[in-house]
This record gives structure tokens, sequence and C-alpha cells, in this order.
């Protein structure tokens, strides 16, 4: 069996339908319900749906041979996996974003909010910018809004959440998109499953392109 990990919700399911069409189909995982796993005993596939940020973890400790992930899950946490392929979707920007009419005092240490810590202390190590970082788990907009931050580092899609919380991008760090990981030791003993995964993926990522 070749373990897949997709990320729960709408883009994971965007995900699984690139390997149906690539010729990955499980079709007992369009049956509501709310198992979280699939198995497509005749083709050697299970997939499960986990929590888009666990999806790395799953991969790393090999409960998963392969998964897609958020570029941003992986710079955040560096995994130990192999990046096989971006699947260019789920495409959005990790920025620093603040109020419209923001400042920045260089002579001040910047208070950062953020999901991100690595990444934002990363960009601002490379910039040689003292900052105090200020870790959240969601609704990064209210900490600059609330006088917690001077800054966010967050993801931005549509820009639709910081135009409608008054904030603004300030500087893009890095942009984002998924890509499928492989655990390193099943990408040797799974080599030839996974890449005709790759390969099926690749030209469905090709064709629409
Ligand atoms: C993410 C991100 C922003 C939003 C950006 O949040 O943290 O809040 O999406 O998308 P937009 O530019 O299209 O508005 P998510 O929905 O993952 O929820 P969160 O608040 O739990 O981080």
């Amino acid at each position: 069996m070749l373990n897949i990990a997709l990320p729960k919700g709408r883009l994971g399911e965007k995900v699984y339908a690139r390997f149906e069409a690539a010729g990955f189909a499980c079709p007992a995982i369009h049956e509501e319900n709310r198992k979280l796993f699939f198995e497509n005993e005749a083709l050697g596939l299970r997939y499960f749906w986990v929590k888009p940020s666990d999806v790395a973890i799953y991969v790393e400790r090999g409960a998963a041979d392969i998964g897609a992930v958020g570029k941003d899950i992986l710079l955040e946490y560096e995994p130990e996996i192999y990046e096989l392929l971006d699947l260019n979707m789920g495409k959005c920007r990790m920025c620093v974003a603040a109020k419209k009419d923001f400042y920045d005092d260089r002579r001040k240490t910047l208070r950062v909010a953020t999901k991100f810590s690595h990444i934002a202390q990363g960009y601002y190590n490379s910039l040689g910018r003292d900052i105090d970082i200020i870790p959240l788990n969601g609704s990064i907009e209210l900490a600059p809004i609330l006088g917690l931050s001077d800054v966010i580092v967050d993801i931005v899609e549509t820009g639709t959440t910081l135009r409608e919380n008054d904030l603004a991008v300030k500087e893009e760090i890095v942009p984002i998109s998924t890509r499928l990981i492989a655990n390193k030791s099943s990408f040797e003993f799974k080599k030839a499953q996974i890449e005709a995964v790759v390969r099926g993926l690749a030209q469905q990522v090709e064709a629409r392109t």
C-alpha cells in the first residue's frame, strides 16, 4: 500500500482531484461520511485526511509515504523529507503586513505577531532587524489593530482579510504553493510507485499551466 496524506479541506479536495485525474482514484473517498481514510486495494492506495499543518509530520515519521503540503509549513518546520513536485496550487504569499499608516522606527524592537515564528525570525535576521515575536495561532490580523504587535507575518491569498481589517502588505517574504513530499525511506523502498505518482501529477500540473 502507498499511504498518502492529504490536507483536509477545500485545497485537499482539489489535490485529490489531481491524483484522480492522474489515474490514482479511490472512489470510496466521495462517500458522505466522517471516515478519515480510504483504500483502493486494486491500485494499492490508501488516502487519509489530516490537518494541513500535520501532513509534514505524518510524512517525516513514515506514517504516510507521500503527502501534499504548503511550502509555508516546509519553511517553518524544515521537516526531513524529500520535496518532489510543485503542484502549482494553493498559491499565496508570505508577507509582512501592518496598518496602512505604519511607520517602522528602526530604533525600536519590532513586535511581530505570527503563526510562522521561524520564517519571521529568519527574515528579520537577514535584515539585521531586532524583533520580538508574539506567537499566535489564528486571527493574526487582530494583533496590530489591538496594539498587540506592530506588524504581522502571515499568508496573503486574495488580500481580502487584510483589506477588510484596514491592513496592508508592507513587504513580501516568499511566494508559497502546495508541494508533493515523500518520506525519505519510502522513496527508496516504494520508488517505482512514488515515481509513477510524480509522473502522473507532473503531467496534470503541466496540462493546467
Ligand atoms: C489565512 C491567513 C489569513 C487569510 C488570508 O487564514 O492567516 O488570515 O488566510 O487569506 P486572504 O488573503 O484570501 O484573505 P486561515 O483562513 O488559514 O485562518 P487562521 O486565521 O486560522 O490563520
